[in-house]
């Protein structure tokens, strides 16, 4: 019996802790890629979810462990992803971090308090720089709407992706997306039932708002005919 195929997606924001009580964080939900482990659980894969912290719950009958920080989002793709088939990296990383995390809390003062910040590791490409040729990397893209597909295809390319979906910022925190997928073969996707939703019609860098549910179910499909 062939073994079944595994799923590895990460989900949700990151916490950089500035001291003990404060963080810098993003508005991500976590919506897309817990959808995204809902969608290939229901399809039959074998699913590893890696969940940041975010207010929705897990996803039923899905294996999930949990991140705050980059650090350690980093540390749970080191032990998951060389056995996975398919990594979706739907997490949105901070791309940078403070240096130093006060241990305690820092007190108020009357001047401007600086943090130094470090930039994160590009995690998605560190994997992709590691993947054997069977495994398929995806990523995902935040862009603002006029860049969104030409620096969607430069970061497809810079981090070595087979393919990046591509979203404009409105998509961030949202129940609906508006996603175009980015292949490396040069492939330019969108959802049928948006390619010709009205206001659109014609405009190759964009597709209309689906639901994130509709959209995990249609990208899964996606990458089931790729495998
Ligand atoms: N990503 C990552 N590690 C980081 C930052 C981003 O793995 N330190 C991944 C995200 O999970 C996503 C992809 O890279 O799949 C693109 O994320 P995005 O924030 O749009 O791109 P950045 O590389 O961070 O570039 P920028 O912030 O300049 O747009």
């Amino acid at each position: 019996m062939p073994r079944s195929r595994r799923m590895l997606i990460s989900a949700g924001p990151t916490h950089e802790p500035i001291d003990a009580v404060r963080y810098i964080g993003n508005r991500s939900s976590g919506r897309m890629g817990i959808a995204l482990a809902e969608a290939a659980r229901d399809a039959g894969w074998e699913v590893t979810l890696l969940l940041g912290p975010v207010a929705l719950p897990p996803p039923l009958d899905v294996r999930t462990y949990s991140f705050e920080t980059a650090a350690e989002l980093e540390a749970l793709l080191a032990e998951h992803f060389p056995a996975c088939d398919v990594l979706i990296m739907a997490a949105a990383v901070a791309d940078y971090r403070p240096r130093a995390a006060c241990v305690s809390k820092l007190p108020r003062t009357e001047g401007p308090l600086l943090l130094e910040l470090e930039p994160t590791p590009d995690l998605v490409a560190r994997c992709a720089a590691r993947k054997r040729p069977d495994q398929r990397i995806i990523g995902f893209a935040l862009e603002e709407p006029g860049v969104l597909a030409e620096r969607a295809r430069e970061k497809l390319r810079r981090k070595g992706l087979d393919a990046i979906v591509a979203n404009p910022l409105s998509a961030m925190g949202a129940t609906h997306v508006a996603a175009t997928l980015f292949t490396a073969d040069g492939s330019v996707i969108r959802m049928p039932e948006a390619a010709g939703a009205p206001g659109r019609a014609g405009d190759s860098r964009f597709c209309a708002a689906v639901s994130k549910e509709d959209f995990a179910r249609w990208l899964v499909a996606w990458i089931e005919g790729r495998q």
